[in-house]
């Protein structure tokens, strides 16, 4: 049986698709809503399973891509055409390649528009994202004037495909901050949060301080809805005091887990990535691999096959 977790075509350095079968394994059986109030590229709302869902970012640009994508503003075709074009002239231009990576970030530092927000989301260093205090794109090119090659462009179309085929038409997507969205709600509902670590990847729209650990706090604490928090346990260096001092009252689980941060191994550095959730379940204290369970095998063997035959149907 193969199970595959659902890659988004949006990147980030926060991104957790290797952390997606663990959070999976934990999540309850729910009547309602997959609440997400820091989507980011959305792996863990589109590896969810759930019919219904509120997922919400401040940062207007991930929201308004898969808005375009429910809406069909985007589509795989248009992606395909779209990156054809511009990578063309990325491979032609001056500065090898460099000058037309600047003409599309200064268009979309103008229009925001989402296709544009792709190209520099799969164009850029590292696939990093960041905004200056102006709030325009602020991450360099990845330096290679050939990056959409055929190759390339079917994954990440492939991509557009597959997130097209799990938005449900009863997910919402919101620009909020996240009080407003958790304040919604009610017993029905699990609430996935995965909001910026403090200290870590500051940018306009990822700046987090302990005041807004704080908030967090009091509203999941008194939330009637089920909770998972990810946040960190601690690293080579020290330890995250708010997982004591705040969250120690519910239960918490960890797991190693290792980060490139640049191309380089000794970069790789390791982190103990905890989560945090208020309900019973029947986990390790800490996982080094544990498999998803039966039920949410069957549901993403399901949906996989819903997309491949998809894909075949508009490919093959
Ligand atoms: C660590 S990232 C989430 C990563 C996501 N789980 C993934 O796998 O891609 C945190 C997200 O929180 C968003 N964010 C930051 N401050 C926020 C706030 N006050 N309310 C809502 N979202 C916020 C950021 O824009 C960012 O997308």
């Amino acid at each position: 049986m193969t199970y595959r977790t659902i890659v988004p075509p949006i990147k980030s350095q926060g991104i957790k698709t290797k952390l997606v079968p663990w959070i999976q394994a934990l999540v309850p059986a729910m009547k309602g809503r997959w609440i997400e109030p820091f989507l980011g590229t959305g792996v863990v709302a589109f590896n969810s399973g759930f019919r219904k869902a509120l997922l919400a970012d401040i940062n207007p640009h991930v929201i308004g891509f898969y808005q375009a994508v429910k809406d069909k503003v985007i589509t795989p075709a248009s992606v395909r055409k779209f990156l054809e074009d511009e990578g063309r002239l990325l491979a032609t231009a001056d500065d090898k390649g460099y000058a037309h990576f600047r003409a599309v970030k200064d268009r979309f530092n103008k229009n925001f528009d989402p296709l544009d927000f792709l190209f520099l989301s799969r164009a850029g260093f590292n696939g990093m994202m960041r905004f200056n205090r102006k709030g325009e794109w602020n991450i360099p090119f990845c330096q290679k004037p050939e990056r959409f090659a055929p190759a390339y462009i079917t994954k990440i179309v492939n991509q557009v495909h597959d997130v097209a085929c799990l938005i449900q038409p009863e997910w919402t997507l919101r620009v909020s901050s996240f009080e407003r969205v958790i304040e919604e709600a009610t017993e029905d509902d699990i609430i996935y949060c995965d909001p910026p670590y403090i200290g870590r990847y500051v940018d306009y729209y990822s700046g987090w301080t302990e005041d807004n650990e704080r908030q967090l706090h009091a509203l999941l604490s008194t939330s009637p809805a089920r909770f998972i928090l990810s946040t960190w346990h601690h690293n080579d260096y020290r330890a995250n005091q708010f997982v004591e001092s705040l969250w120690g009252k519910f239960n918490i689980v960890t797991r190693d887990h290792f980060y490139h941060s640049g191309g380089k191994i000794e970069n790789r550095r390791s982190v103990v990535e905890a989560l945090v959730f208020n309900f019973p379940a029947n986990i390790q204290k800490h996982n080094h691999g544990l498999q998803p369970k039966p039920e949410q095998i069957v549901l993403l063997e399901e949906r996989e096959k819903y997309i491949t035959q998809q894909l075949a149907g508009a490919y093959g």
